[in-house]
């Protein structure tokens, strides 16, 4: 049976809906609400499939109600009841999140169709919400700090949001899970209320409703799970509270990254049990490799964790005396490839502000999105053609085709030089035989430029110009503009001395 909640000021409405729910008998009419006021409290209590919304509900606009309502109960199909059949009223209903709209008069079949079709796909999208979590679970991610400042925080936030941001479809949750001091709401500048709090007396079992009211929504996409406003309430959050919140998000993101900051609280420990690998933030300094150390004993001693563990090095310089190698080494973990260098400059509007896309695209960014490749978070980046500037293939193709003529005209330029070369070369060489005639065996005048004439290849004898002096053979050569036998205007001189051995 599909649990309808009738939103309408009209009673001869509501009686009307009722007398169809009755004869229909597949849906049923739970509560109903006069105006926008009750709809907002009745949805915060109650789950129903289907909210039937007159548009001449008050205060709220039923449009404006209904853009709000898909953000919080994503899972609730909304149907709008109209007076008009306009295509433009259609046309907004759709736009503002409604699944369908019926128009007066309402008969058996339009109404009954209608929200039949919007209560089974409602149900539908909760069942699959709801599947258990052996059935789907996203991947978890736990990012944890060797000591407090070395920058667990900025990279757990931008590492979820590069992920994001590379893949919108992509259901990514933030968990900061740093329970006594977590900084992701001033990190983001964030004033939601609702925090980890909300969802410890549901621990067992929440819900997506649950989970719709506690996450903050971020523009991105990202959705986010802050900590307890007050630090102390961090004793709150049991093993068994952080297990049945974190299985709960986990069944419904594909991706969970939970900061679980540097002090081992109940929660931040339940998250490092169950996360399918912890990237452990260090700096390269001797202090942050210590703390480091301790943590994963204290780990393995609590039997928290003993593997999937990756050390990240952030502020990384080449110009430290701990190097990754050194760290891996002291630490006996993998350490990745990629690293985060030193930039504050790079964060410095972005934190300032609490805007995080204002993070510059310096060294910072590119770090985190090498860092992101490696944990294969975002797809690794494509190879570009020299001239590209677009990440499909496609388009590589498209600029490499309209690059081909540039590319023709810059290899016949080189040929060109390949032959003045060698016109050169030949040149000379005939030149210098024609010049050691007229020195060792007193050829003179013509005798020696036949000497020349003949040493030069065949193409190049017509157009050339040979003088002979007393002690100097020139010639002039043509060019030949790309083939030996298409000639330019052009000549080049080549000129060999000698002294004439007369007498000898
Ligand atoms: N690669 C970096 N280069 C320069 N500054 C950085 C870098 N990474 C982080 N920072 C800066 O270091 C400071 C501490 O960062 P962050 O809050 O992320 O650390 P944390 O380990 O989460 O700290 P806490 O122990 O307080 O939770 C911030 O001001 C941040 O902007
Ligand atoms: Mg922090």
């Amino acid at each position: 049976m599909i649990t309808v909640l009738l939103a309408t000021p009209s009673d001869e409405l509501a009686a009307e809906l009722e007398d169809l729910s009755a004869e229909a008998g597949t849906f049923v009419i739970a509560p109903r609400v006069g105006d926008t006021v009750a709809l907002n409290s009745t949805l915060e209590l109650t789950e129903v499939d289907v909210v039937l919304l007159d548009s001449g509900i008050g205060p709220l606009s039923a449009l404006d109600v209904a853009q709000d309502l898909t953000t919080r109960y994503p899972d609730t199909a909304l149907v709008l009841l109209s007076a008009s059949a306009d295509p433009d009223v259609l046309e907004r209903a759709l736009h503002a999140g409604f699944r369908g709209v019926i128009s007066s008069p309402l008969s058996l079949e339009a109404v009954s169709t209608k929200v039949e079709a919007a209560g089974v796909w409602s149900q539908r999208l909760r069942h699959r919400l709801t599947e258990r979590p052996e059935d789907r679970r996203g991947r978890m991610m736990v990012v944890a700090g060797a000591k407090g400042g070395v920058g667990t925080t900025t990279v757990a936030t931008h590492l979820a949001l590069e992920a994001q941001l590379a893949n919108p479809e992509r259901r990514v949750c933030l968990i900061d899970f740093d329970l006594q001091s977590g900084d992701v709401r001033t990190l983001l500048d964030l004033t939601h209320h609702r925090s980890v709090d909300d969802l410890v007396e549901v621990a067992a079992e929440v819900g997506s409703r649950h989970l719709n009211d506690a996450l903050y929504a971020h523009r991105s996409g990202l959705r986010i799970l802050l900590p307890p406003p007050q630090g102390e309430h961090e004793a709150d959050i049991t093993p068994e509270v952080a297990r049945g919140i974190l299985g709960a998000i986990r069944t419904r993101f594909d991706l969970v990254v939970a900061d679980v900051g540097t002090v081992v609280t109940d929660g931040g420990s339940m998250a490092t049990e169950l996360a399918d690998e912890v990237l452990l933030v260090v700096t390269p300094d001797v202090l942050a490799m210590r703390s480091a150390a301790r943590l994963v004993q204290l780990w393995e001693r609590r039997r928290y964790r003993k593997d999937g563990i990756t050390v990240l090095v952030n502020r990384a310089s080449r110009d430290t005396e701990v190097q990754p190698d050194l760290i891996g080494r002291v630490l006996k973990l993998p350490v990745m490839r990629a690293n985060v260098p030193a930039a504050f400059r790079d964060l410095e509007a972005a934190v300032n502000t609490g805007v995080p896309d204002r993070l510059e695209d310096g060294p910072v960014r590119q770090g985190i999105l090498a860092v992101s490749r490696e944990l294969q978070l975002v797809r690794p980046q494509k190879r570009r053609s020299l001239f590209s500037r677009g990440d499909d293939s496609g388009s590589a193709i498209v600029e490499l085709l309209g690059m081909a003529p540039f590319a023709l005209a810059l290899l016949l330029v080189l040929w060109q030089v390949v032959i003045i070369g060698w016109t050169y070369t030949m040149g000379e060489h005939a030149v210098r035989e024609g010049a050691r005639e007229l020195a060792v065996a007193g050829l003179v005048g013509e005798q020696v430029e036949q000497v020349v004439r003949d040493e030069l290849p065949a193409s190049m004898r017509d157009g050339v110009s040979i003088s002979t002096g007393a002690s100097t053979v020139s010639a002039d050569i043509r060019v030949p503009l790309l083939a030996p036998r298409w000639m330019t205007p052009w000549t080049i001189t080549v000129q060999q001395g000698t002294v004439r051995e007369v007498g000898l």
